[in-house]
């Protein structure tokens, strides 16, 4: 995946990491007016890919964890991973914004394109990758600082230019956190509630303005008001980002993607567990009409 030579034809990718991040820094003269009721999901055709990810395989160790994955991710989609635990959702989240780079001993294999050009070329840096590409964790993981200082982080780390409170404001606007919080913005994050500390973290992620938002299950600890607002959200945050989200709640999944990909996990002839996609579609496809009996299983609840 390092290896220069590799696609010649293709456009360096530092080129389009910067293009990426010219493309990003618009987001801060567009605000969002999408209300869920409008939402309407994509058709195949629409979708620019942001991400071709091809041939994918990560190791931990040597030991394989995910094999051969494949499918594109859409430009302003909404795109879910499900399957069973241990399935190789977040591996492959991971490999999205390069973060298994920090995780000692893992190795990808394979093609994983942003923008068309090669997210693991020797030209691009993952600082940067990570900037554009923003993660969003299970369990909400606000810095022990105030809600304001949270959002500023990001912001004051990069030097970025413009009025700090209106770059607060903005982030905490699309967030939909604002009216909860503009007037306990000095108030340590640590005090507000699980569904606010998440939206909190999902604010600090746009304060530097991401081309793409990753979520590794970003609601599992909330509560059903606290998820639907973050379900909310992703739909508004669609208008100008791309999505990619891992969860188990298959409602959560059917009611907010344009696509899904359905992983399963199986022993290989050496008895390690590995992950793979067995199906990518419409989301309205894979939980209406599946293509593979495993999937229909799966997101039935017969099996899981
Ligand atoms: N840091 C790591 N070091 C070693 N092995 C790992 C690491 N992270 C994940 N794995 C292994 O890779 C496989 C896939 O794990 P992963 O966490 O990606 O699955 P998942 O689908 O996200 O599961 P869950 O739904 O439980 O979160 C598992 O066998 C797991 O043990
Ligand atoms: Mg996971």
């Amino acid at each position: 995946m390092t290896d220069p030579q590799r696609d010649p034809e293709g456009p360096p990718a530092h080129d389009a990491l910067s293009e990426a991040a010219a493309r990003s820094a618009r987001h801060t003269a567009v605000e969002t007016h999408v209300t869920p009721e409008r939402h309407e999901r994509a058709s195949r055709t629409d979708a620019r890919p942001i991400f071709e990810i091809d041939s994918v395989s990560v190791f931990y160790s040597g030991t394989p964890a995910v094999r051969e994955i494949g499918f594109h991710v859409g430009e302003n989609e909404i795109t879910a991973l499900i399957g069973p635990s241990g399935c190789g959702k977040s591996t492959l989240l991971r490999c999205l914004n390069r973060m298994n780079d920090l995780i000692p001993g893992a190795t990808v294999e394979g093609s994983v394109r942003y923008h068309g050009a090669d997210l693991y070329g020797p030209k691009v840096d993952p600082v940067q990758v990570r900037k554009l590409i923003g993660m969003v964790f299970q369990k909400p993981n606000p810095f022990p600082k105030s809600i304001y200082d949270n959002i500023a982080f990001g912001p004051r780390v990069l030097g970025m230019k413009g009025d700090l409170d209106e770059i607060v404001e903005r982030a905490l606007r699309r967030g939909a956190l604002w009216d909860e919080v503009k007037d306990r913005l000095d108030e340590n994050a640590y005090g507000m509630s699980g569904g606010q500390q998440q939206r909190l973290c999902i604010a600090r992620c746009m304060a530097i303005e991401p081309d793409v938002i990753l979520m590794d299950e970003p609601c599992s600890a909330l509560d059903p008001i606290s998820t639907g607002k973050i379900e909310d959200l992703m739909l508004e945050l669609k208008e100008n980002y791309s999505i990619v989200i891992v969860t188990h709640n298959m409602q959560q999944a059917a009611r907010v993607s344009d696509r899904t990909a359905f992983f399963t996990v199986d022993l290989d002839e050496d008895d390690h567990r590995i992950g793979r996609v067995v199906e990518f579609d419409d989301t309205e496809k894979v939980f209406t009409n599946p293509s593979d009996p495993r999937t229909e299983a799966y997101v039935t609840g017969k099996v899981g």
